[in-house]
């Protein structure tokens, strides 16, 4: 990639950044792609090693959570994918990803040095503005757990946002106030998820959720969860999101959160 709109995203400048010992250390950069979650995974086919990255400056068919697309143009934000060779039960994907959660958390946070959120179960805010997505893909041959493939899309140097988005967004560069090198960015993304991808592995269940619930967003607030209507309690050991609903706290497994409107002004 040599044009000057890609300067800050070189293999050269990337490799003296890492400092992880797997994520990275296989690495390849493609100018534009349909989805590097699917590079990743025809790579995992092929035989990748444990760790390979995938990262585009541009793709045509980002895919988001529950079918929804991620826009991807080129020169300004990270689109990347983990082949993580994890035997991953299926129950404890959404754990996996409340993991990858916490690092592209505290990597925001230090590229940016702005106070970043979880949202469950796939999404990082920065005040109340969505500045990462996550998308975990699993496959299974028969018994046989297939590697999974962690897909992360990170805000990095965008200044404006199609005013049609759902939730507002934000970048490292809006929310920080400067611009950000894409191969930083990337550097410490890699050694923050590696990191908590690892406690997960390990089984420190009860930090990352300690972790989770303390970077929730709309924790005490009204929200909803698709038809569920009550106030985020908090996520629970099973990574299930806990929203009591008329007094009782319910677990829900799945489901897109937003907050709620507020009721209509009287008067
Ligand atoms: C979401 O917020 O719904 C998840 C968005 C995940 C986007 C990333 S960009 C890199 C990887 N490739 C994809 O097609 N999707 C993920």
């Amino acid at each position: 990639m040599s044009t000057a709109h890609h300067a800050d995203l070189h293999l050269n400048q990337i490799e003296p950044l890492l400092t992880t010992r797997r994520f990275g250390r296989s690495l390849e950069l493609r100018e534009l792609t349909d989805s590097t979650n699917d590079d990743a995974r025809a790579a995992a086919n092929a035989g990748a090693v444990d760790g390979h990255v995938v990262v585009a400056d541009a793709q045509r068919k980002g895919r988001g959570a529950h079918g929804r697309s991620w826009l991807s143009p080129p020169g300004q934000d990270l689109y990347l994918s983990i082949v993580a060779k994890l035997e991953v039960p299926l129950a404890e994907l959404s754990l996996l990803t409340l993991a990858v959660g916490a690092g592209v958390a505290e990597a925001v946070e230090l590229s940016a040095n702005v106070k970043a959120q979880i949202k469950w179960p796939n999404d990082v805010w920065v005040d109340g503005r969505k500045i990462a997505g996550i998308l975990v893909e699993a496959a299974s041959l028969g018994e046989r757990a297939l590697p999974v493939v962690i897909g992360i899309g990170l805000n990095v140097n965008r200044d404006a946002f199609p005013a049609e988005l759902e939730t507002p967004a934000t970048s490292l560069k809006l929310a920080g106030g400067a611009p950000v090198a894409r191969a930083q960015a990337l550097a410490v993304l890699l050694a923050r998820v590696e990191h908590w991808v690892d406690r997960f592995a390990a089984g420190e269940r009860s930090a990352l959720i300690a972790l989770v619930n303390e970077r929730l967003a709309l924790r005490g607030e009204q929200a909803r969860c698709d038809e569920l209507e009550g106030v985020v309690a908090g996520v629970a050991p099973s990574g299930a999101l806990q929203l009591r609903v008329a007094g009782t706290v319910r677990d829900l497994y799945a489901g897109t959160l937003r907050k709620s409107s507020p009721p209509p002004r009287e008067g």
